[in-house]
């Protein structure tokens, strides 16, 4: 069976991911256009992982780092409403917050989703945890400092899945080591998508 039934969401899906691919050419080819922000949208697979992820622990409370145009909240959003739980999006760039709600809305799935504006290293204090399931994918610099924070906040067999890790690359693997070297988490690199670092929680 195929992950979203409805065809108004799988048609906001289906647009983002053509729309990312185009986005990807026109920068390649032509280089950053200063007018536009890059889309950096989640690979569909990692997308469709995350969406099984949250149903198979039934998580209820959902936070992504990094909204951007809302591809992976739309995700998100139908997760949690499968599993009848709440997400929050982070994301800093205000003009963001609001491409990524219209999406969003564009998907029948307000309902499910609440934005915040600001850097996640701060706005990240104001989500209520204990959280069971966080998509980190947000710059990748900034991914060692909001470990804590988030590592902190998740449930014992929570999940954080951070995207665009990828073992062997400066920035990539210091986060990897950070994660290796936390007392709380146990991790493992996954090459799907664009490589997802998969991480739980330990129970013990
Ligand atoms: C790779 S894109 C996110 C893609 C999105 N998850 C999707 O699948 O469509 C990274 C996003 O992180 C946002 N970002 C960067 N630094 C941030 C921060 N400190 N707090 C919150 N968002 C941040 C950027 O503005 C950008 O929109």
């Amino acid at each position: 069976m195929i992950a979203v039934q409805e065809e108004k969401i799988l048609s906001v899906i289906h647009r983002l991911e053509e729309e990312d691919t185009e986005d990807r050419r026109i920068r390649t080819e032509q280089g950053k256009d200063p007018n536009r922000e890059p889309m950096l949208t989640l690979h569909p697979h990692s997308a469709r992982l995350c969406h099984i992820m949250v149903q198979s622990i039934c998580a209820k409370r959902l936070v992504e780092i990094g909204s951007s145009y809302g591809y992976s909240s739309v995700w998100l959003a139908h997760a949690a409403r499968i599993t009848g739980g709440q997400f929050t999006s982070l994301e800093v760039n205000p003009k963001l917050v609001e491409i990524a709600k219209q999406n969003v809305a564009e998907a029948g799935l307000t309902d499910h989703v609440t934005f915040i504006a600001g850097d996640a290293r701060e706005t990240m204090a104001s989500v209520e945890g204990p959280l069971d399931f966080v998509l980190l994918d947000c710059w990748e610099a900034l991914y060692v400092e909001l470990l804590d924070l988030i590592a902190s906040k998740l449930r014992p067999g929570g999940l954080l899945v951070a995207d665009n890790v990828i073992p062997g690359r400066e920035g990539s693997d210091e986060y990897i080591q950070a994660l290796t070297d936390h007392p709380l988490m146990e991790t493992v690199s996954v090459p799907i998508g664009k490589e997802i670092e998969v991480s739980v929680r330990r129970l013990e």
